[in-house]
């Protein structure tokens, strides 16, 4: 996973063991080595051995690597990524233009290495494949919730494993300022908790990326989600201030009126264009709330002055200065759809997030845009649901003609951190964002789910070899919950509950979000999609479908029923012994004891922002039985 664009399967296989070796032909520089390196590493961990033989000294190689040139010194957006994996009884060769196509192939070897009994192997492949879209990024938002370097480290060794190349830092918003400026020192002290990034800890990420073929894209929202900018320089706000990082403090966006944000901004983005050298920079413009500058005097002088219709005129305005201080600085200005308006030149790239059309609309127009909309995995959706999202397929885009569809570059799955934290991110990025990662990469008529969620499992317990800790993490906060060793039975619970969809969880806070709040509940714990539901939903399925004949799914069926109907007795005592998970208590009792429709009804309404996934199968299964009893 990502499934290749092509895959012929041959028979025999390549045995994998002790004597394995590796020769590298071609361009070699000190970056494929490292690459090569990290390969031999994996591959030993994986395989259990020790493997002694360093690359190119063995002229009959197990594997043979062969890049015909170098990578651009800075990678570029439109990179050839593509690579050919040859796999015979007796070696493997793996050729490719450049690196990139090469750490692909690497991975993908990894992902065909399988336990054969005494050993392991490869399958007999021939394999050519290469990305359907170019951007295929996933987007970390560090201003909500800090996250630290070596979070982010072991995410981009995830995104390298399913073949993503673009890294977007969502640097700045409101409950925080990420990165340590010298220019504008007060930026990261006064605008952040404390939690940031040094100048020299992002260049060791920028470096740790560039080393697995991986982009990062810094942004830095403005005009709105701006309030860590004002704590510091309150000048640069519309309303006077003061400004804290406060849940109920006072808000604003910039103030696009006067020449000294511009000033500002230009000797900002001249430090930090330095530090991140991709060609892309994303200066947001989402969600601009108008009320600060509807309640200034001068902006509202300065709009009628300029014959500016209204506020939206009015933030195009100050896209126009920001595009000229961007290409100053040698980048290429990207924002969310908001900053579409036929003001700004085609060299833009738009984002889109709130729908579809957007990005059609973007491309019919001529400029370059990727798709967000239907990636954002803090809604907390299943992976099938992602996986149907296609940049190409809705109607505005399939409409599209050829040259305007090359326009749409790719996507970016959206990790934002209202509510994850450096504990629970990775559950929340995997194992979803690796289906995303394969709509991205593989051809669009790769859709069949069976086949997702059979590879997509597999997937998601190679990520925790690389530390990522999406099903390990769960374990840990549980433990701390239940405040005791023997979690088994709150386990049981935790397996068949997923959070609550959408913005549910923030719709439900009363009063002001405190973004400060620690996010250690049952809800933080559990994983965004429950695959025991998922399971017990298919069983319960095959059942009616065999009109109620296949007894091995009626046994499986009635031994996962008792148990937990068993299963909540055990809980009680852990629950009421934690005040963390009292408040989960309902979602334990009423389910397992749900005889009735009514009851079931009220299963399902969320408890502690929990949604119980079996709720819904065994409707059915009321629902469908009590239809037969009647024929
Ligand atoms: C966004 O979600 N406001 C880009």
């Amino acid at each position: 996973m990502p499934m290749p664009s092509t895959v012929q399967l041959g028979t025999g296989q390549l045995a994998i063991n002790q004597s394995f070796s590796i020769a590298v032909t071609g361009f070699q520089d000190p970056r494929l080595k490292r690459g090569v390196q990290r390969f031999m590493s994996d591959l030993s961990r994986q395989a259990g051995m020790l493997l002694t033989q360093s690359p190119a000294q063995s002229s009959s190689p197990t594997l043979l690597i062969h890049a015909d040139h170098a990578s651009e010194e800075v990678q570029r957006s439109d990179e050839d990524e593509s690579y050919e994996l040859a796999v015979s009884e007796s070696n493997a060769k793996l050729s490719a233009a450049n690196p990139l196509g090469i750490f692909h192939g690497l991975q993908t070897f990894l992902q065909l290495i399988a336990p054969i009994g005494d050993g392991f192997a490869v399958p007999v492949v021939t394999i050519k494949d290469q990305p359907r879209f170019v951007w295929r990024g996933l987007l970390i938002d560090v201003g909500r919730h800090f996250i630290p370097v070596d979070v982010l480290k072991r995410n981009m060794d995830g995104m390298a494993a399913v073949k993503m190349n673009v890294l977007h830092l969502h640097l700045s918003d409101n409950e925080g300022f990420r990165v340590q400026s010298k220019r504008f020192p007060k930026l990261h002290e006064m605008g952040s908790d404390g939690l940031y990034y040094t100048q020299q800890e992002i260049r060791e990420f920028v470096a740790y990326a560039r080393d697995r073929g991986i982009r990062v894209v810094p942004e830095f929202d403005i005009p709105g989600h701006s309030r860590s900018w004002f704590v510091g320089y309150p000048e640069l706000s519309s309303s006077p201030g003061p400004y804290k990082i406060e849940p109920d403090g006072p808000n604003s966006v910039m103030d696009p009126t006067r020449e000294e944000t511009y000033k500002f901004l230009d000797k900002f983005i001249g430090e930090i264009a330095q530090l991140f050298p991709d060609a892309y920079f994303h200066i947001g413009g989402d969600e601009v709330d108008g009320q600060p500058w509807d309640a200034n005097p001068q902006i509202q002088v300065f709009i009628h002055s300029h014959g500016m219709k209204g506020n939206q005129d009015l933030q195009a305005y100050f896209n126009q200065p920001l595009l000229k201080i961007l290409t100053k600085h040698h980048k290429i200005m990207m924002g969310w759809d908001e900053i579409l308006h036929p003001d700004l030149p085609k060299t833009i790239v738009v984002q889109s997030w709130r729908g579809q059309e957007s990005l059609a609309t973007a491309a019919r127009l001529g400029y370059s845009g990727l798709l967000s909309f239907g990636y954002y995995i803090d809604l907390m959706w299943p992976a099938w649901r992602h996986y149907a999202v296609d940049p190409m397929a809705d109607d505005a885009a399939a409409a599209l003609r050829a040259d305007e569809k090359r326009r749409i570059l790719g996507g970016e799955a959206c990790m934002w951190t209202e509510w994850v934290t450096s504990e629970n991110i990775d559950s929340r990025v995997w194992p979803r964002t690796a289906a995303i990662a394969e709509r991205l990469w593989s051809p669009q008529e790769v859709q069949d789910l069976g086949s997702m969620y059979a590879r997509l499992g597999e997937v998601s317990w190679r990520l925790e070899w690389l530390g990522l800790t999406h099903r390990s993490g769960e374990f840990q906060m549980l433990h701390r919950m239940a405040g005791t060793d023997d979690i088994s039975a709150l386990r049981t619970l935790a397996d068949v509950v997923e959070p609550v969809k959408d913005y549910t969880r923030i719709s439900n806070v009363k009063g002001p979000w405190d973004f400060r709040a620690p996010l250690n509940r049952l809800v933080d714990a559990v994983g965004p999609e429950s695959d025991p539901a998922r399971r017990f939903g298919d069983l319960v399925e095959r059942y009616i479908q065999s009109g109620y004949k296949d007894r091995a799914a009626a046994r499986e069926i009635r031994t996962l029923l008792t148990a937990w109907r068993d299963n909540d007795a055990k809980l009680h005592s852990v629950l009421e012994h934690s005040f963390l998970l009292r408040d989960v208590i309902p979602s334990s009792s009423e389910a397992w004891r749900a005889q009735q429709l009514a009851r079931i009804e009220s299963a399902r309404e969320a408890k502690a922002d929990l949604l119980l996934m079996v709720a819904t199968p065994v409707e059915r299964l009321i629902e469908a039985s009590a239809s037969q009893t009647h024929n």
